[in-house]
């Protein structure tokens, strides 16, 4: 598949949430994500991802750099946006709770769900964490509001080379 025949669509599944799902050995996990980037950079088709410290995504990715983007192309069960955009997989299996059903990858070590058709395998080319200094100060006082320790949850940017792109047939 040419991804970017589907980038308008994965582009607008992002808004009511689209699926990073990552692995590490037998530990299977996907969260939600509203934010994402596709196209090109250093000459590869790329997905950006941006994933916060605190999550146990973050973990993950920092233990295998492989991830799979996973797109609804049409109706789903709504409990997969809900378990996998508001529970950690660090306290629970995500996967068996939101009832999704692993396909085999062809490429990459990850995974992506039948009920969830449309899947960007994607490889970590570059990541780098947000940098403070570089915010306006709207937004970071906005968006990353310090807790009492003085600490802010940034995101940091995984970049993903596309290296296979397919829909999932029945
Ligand atoms: C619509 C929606 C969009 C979200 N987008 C992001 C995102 O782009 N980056 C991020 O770090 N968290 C995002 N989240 C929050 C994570 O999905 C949520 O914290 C999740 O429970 C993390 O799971 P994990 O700890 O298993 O990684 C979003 C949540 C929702 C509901």
């Amino acid at each position: 598949m040419d991804f970017t025949e589907h980038a308008g669509e994965i582009i607008r599944a992002l808004k009511p949430g689209t699926l990073l799902t990552t692995k590490d050995g037998d530990k299977l996990n996907s969260m939600v994500i509203g934010w994402g980037t596709i196209g090109i950079n250093w000459g590869k088709p790329v997905f950006i991802t941006y994933v916060r410290k605190s999550r146990f995504t973050h973990e993950l990715l920092d233990k295998n750099p492989e991830f799979t983007i996973n797109v609804p192309t049409g109706a789903f069960d709504p409990k997969i946006l809900k378990i996998c955009g508001s529970k950690s997989g660090r306290d629970m299996d995500k996967i068996k709770e939101a009832g999704l059903t692993p396909v085999d990858p062809e490429t990459i070590s990850v995974p992506g769900f039948k009920e969830f058709p449309l899947t960007l395998e994607c490889r970590v080319i570059y990541c780098q964490d947000q940098d403070p200094a570089g915010f306006d100060k709207d937004s970071l006082e906005r968006l990353y509001p310090a807790d009492a320790a003085g600490h802010r949850d940034f995101h940091t940017t995984y970049y993903g080379e596309i290296v296979n792109a397919y829909i999932i047939e029945d």
